[in-house]
């Protein structure tokens, strides 16, 4: 078990921001990373259409052997998890608890805002994670469907993406948060221009460093971190576009994708 790679898995690129603090974490591990680019966005889709995705992605992960699987996708992680556990005996983890265990760490006024796609807004996953942990702590959302194109598209700086930031942001800022979670893994590229609409008081929480850690966590209580002399080989794989999911991947990264394939499943 213990030198099997770790499967990835998200709509497309976002989940490279995951991967790249996995990467940071845990230098030994070796990874297979699959973006379904061929049918992202997931945001937009019904629960019942993104299980079924989700379970196809987790089968293609299967014909490597993962010792683990990270859903590194809020939409999945919000309507798919059990679906995943139920049919996978490997551990499934997801980003939504992590991230809501951090924000109720450091929020002082006890209110927390949430964004992310319309999917994982709609199913509360945040809210009931959160009352999990703190029943004192009141929860604002806000779906912003325009960032992940924003994101794709590589406007991470602009003007027009600062005001369209801002306006999204008005609500919760409107409900005097003090703490905002990051509910889409392609929003930590948005991370500076976000910081700024939302001002030097609010905290932002992006879970991918809590999530790495959680792996690392599960990887060790099962004695299954990787041990080899070997350079660990990761492995990329998208749905469809793979040469663009590629260029647009390495900014998410921060590192070269080399050699991506096409998985043919789709
Ligand atoms: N990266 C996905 C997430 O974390 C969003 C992209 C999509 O809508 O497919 O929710």
């Amino acid at each position: 078990m213990k030198n099997k790679p770790i499967g990835i898995f998200d709509s497309g690129v976002g989940g490279l921001t995951v991967v790249k603090q996995i990467f940071k974490r845990l230098p030994d591990e070796e990874i297979v990373y699959l973006g379904d680019t061929a049918r992202v966005p997931y945001g937009t889709k019904s629960p019942e259409t993104i299980k079924r995705f989700a379970v196809e992605n987790a089968d293609f992960l299967m014909r490597f052997k993962v010792k683990l699987i990270v859903v590194a996708c809020n939409t999945v992680s919000s309507t798919s998890l059990d679906i995943l556990r139920e049919k996978f005996s490997i551990p499934i983890v997801g980003v939504i608890k992590p991230g809501a265990e951090k924000a109720v760490q450091i929020t002082r006024n006890n209110k927390v805002g949430v964004i992310g796609t319309y999917a994982t807004v709609r199913s509360k996953a945040y809210e009931k994670e959160i009352k999990h942990f703190s029943k004192d702590v009141e929860v604002a959302s806000k779906a912003c469907p325009l960032f992940v194109p924003l994101v794709e598209e590589g406007w991470l700086k602009e003007e027009i993406t600062f005001s369209i930031v801002k306006k999204y942001l008005k609500p919760l800022m409107a409900k005097k948060i003090d703490t905002l979670i990051l509910g889409c893994t392609h929003y930590p590229l948005l991370k500076s221009v976000i910081s700024k609409a939302a001002g030097k008081e609010v905290k932002i929480v992006d879970s991918a460093s809590s999530v790495a850690d959680e792996v690392h966590n599960i990887l060790m209580s099962f004695g299954a971190l990787r041990k080899s002399a070997k350079t660990p080989r990761h492995r990329f794989f998208a749905t469809d576009a793979v040469e663009h999911f590629a260029r647009v991947g390495e900014k998410f990264l921060g590192a070269k994708i080399s050699k991506a394939k096409r998985a043919n499943y789709v």
